[in-house]
């Protein structure tokens, strides 16, 4: 017999999958909160590390120090560096994005070593070795004792970043690093359900966020902006692509039905960064103009700007190659996917949702 589902029923809108100490989003508020902090007090002043800290306490109960945590993230990009060798072939020929998934899929635990670390570690050595790549350059040896923003900065440049840059990576870190059950924490905690390693979970995770409903957005966001161009054609851009039925990027959230916390911490890291080549004011004419569009476009259904718009801008102010922008953001999520794997597993409850069959009967 046939169950009717709704829209939203099939989009799971709203349906608790998990207790989670972790983090929090009230979409009616526009609030979030990680670690019992709002987003607004931590970005800026926590630092990632301090922020991973709190969350790989909370999942695993085992009290842990931001020192801890710098100490073995240093180590875990100096273990992964090492193992360059053995990931970088399984991504040859590939683009930033793909062999990012080739190259985390081939970490695995080490010597007993913590596993989170081993992969937050990991990351950007990986997406430091691809980019440089890119550029027909061998990968840059990481820095153990800077910070992981600072020395992540460094593998991806090519050269030693500004304290101000730093801040303003550090600070994007810490926005971003968990956001409740958005997809790629919700991919991460069903395969952690089925007891796979956290390796597993991460992989899951990083393949849902490439998508441009999720973290993928940010790459097309700098599109958009190259391809309205001036002032003059804000307004007819964005009529005819709203015409044509198209989503504009970096608008719009499952949750949030005002505007993300996130943008607004985002874009006073960009004022704060003062960077030449950000055009902070062309891209704010933009953003009030989509907004007042979406808004007359469907008045019942409010579209307010998301956190991906300004990670676009930012991260391109930061001379990160727009290819990275997907493996960065992972970079910095990874630590909210390793915390809810790990809070899944200590659950012991598989994730196993029902489905509505609308096929053929026998
Ligand atoms: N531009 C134009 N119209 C939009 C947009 C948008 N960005 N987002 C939603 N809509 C419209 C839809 O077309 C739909 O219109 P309809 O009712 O006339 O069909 C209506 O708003 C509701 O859309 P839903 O698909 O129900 O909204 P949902 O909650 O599923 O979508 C999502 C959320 C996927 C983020 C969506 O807003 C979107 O595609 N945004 C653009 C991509 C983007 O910015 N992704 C990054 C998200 S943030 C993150 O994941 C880190």
């Amino acid at each position: 017999m046939n169950i009717n589902v709704t829209k939203s029923q099939i989009g799971l809108d709203g349906v608790p999958a998990a207790e989670t100490v972790l983090s929090h989003v009230d979409g009616e508020r526009g609030e979030l909160i990680i670690a019992g902090q709002n987003v607004a007090d931590l970005a800026g002043k926590a630092s990632f590390e301090g922020v991973s800290a709190r969350l790989w306490a909370g999942a695993s109960g085992k009290a842990l120090s931001e020192a801890n945590v710098r100490a073995s993230l240093g180590a875990a990009r100096e273990r992964a560096f090492a193992r360059l060798p053995d990931l970088l072939p399984a991504t040859r020929g590939m683009s930033v994005v793909d062999g990012f998934r080739a190259g985390i899929a081939g970490l695995r635990g080490e010597n007993g070593l913590e596993d989170e670390a081993t992969i937050v570690g990991a990351f950007p050595v990986i997406a430091g070795a691809l980019v440089q790549r890119t550029r027909g350059n061998d990968p840059i040896a990481p820095e153990p004792n800077v910070s992981h923003a600072a020395d992540t900065l460094r593998m991806l440049l090519g050269r030693k970043p500004e304290p101000r840059e730093v801040a303003a990576l550090d600070t994007y870190f810490v926005t971003v690093c968990d956001h409740g059950m958005n997809a790629s924490t919700f991919t991460a905690r069903v395969i952690a359900s089925t007891q796979a390693d956290l390796f597993a979970a991460v992989t899951g995770g990083y393949c849902a966020l490439t998508g441009p409903l999720h973290g993928g957005a940010p790459e097309p966001v700098l599109e958009m902006l190259d391809a309205i161009g001036t002032r003059e054609r804000i307004k007819p851009w964005v009529d005819d692509a709203l015409a044509r039925g198209e989503r504009l990027m970096g608008f719009g959230h499952r949750v949030y039905r005002v505007r993300d916390p996130r943008a607004d911490v985002l874009k006073a890291a960009i004022e704060r960064l003062e960077a030449s080549g950000a055009d902070l004011p062309f891209a704010s004419e933009v953003e009030v103009y989509i907004r007042e569009a979406l808004r007359r476009k469907n008045p019942a259904r409010p579209l307010e700007t998301n956190v991906e718009f300004f990670t676009a801008i930012l991260l391109d102010a930061l001379e990160i190659p727009r290819q990275a922008f997907t493996p960065v953001f992972a970079a910095a999520r990874a630590a909210g996917w390793t915390a809810h794997a790990k809070e899944q597993q200590r659950t012991g409850r598989l994730i196993r949702p029902s489905s509505s069959y609308v096929g053929v009967m026998p």
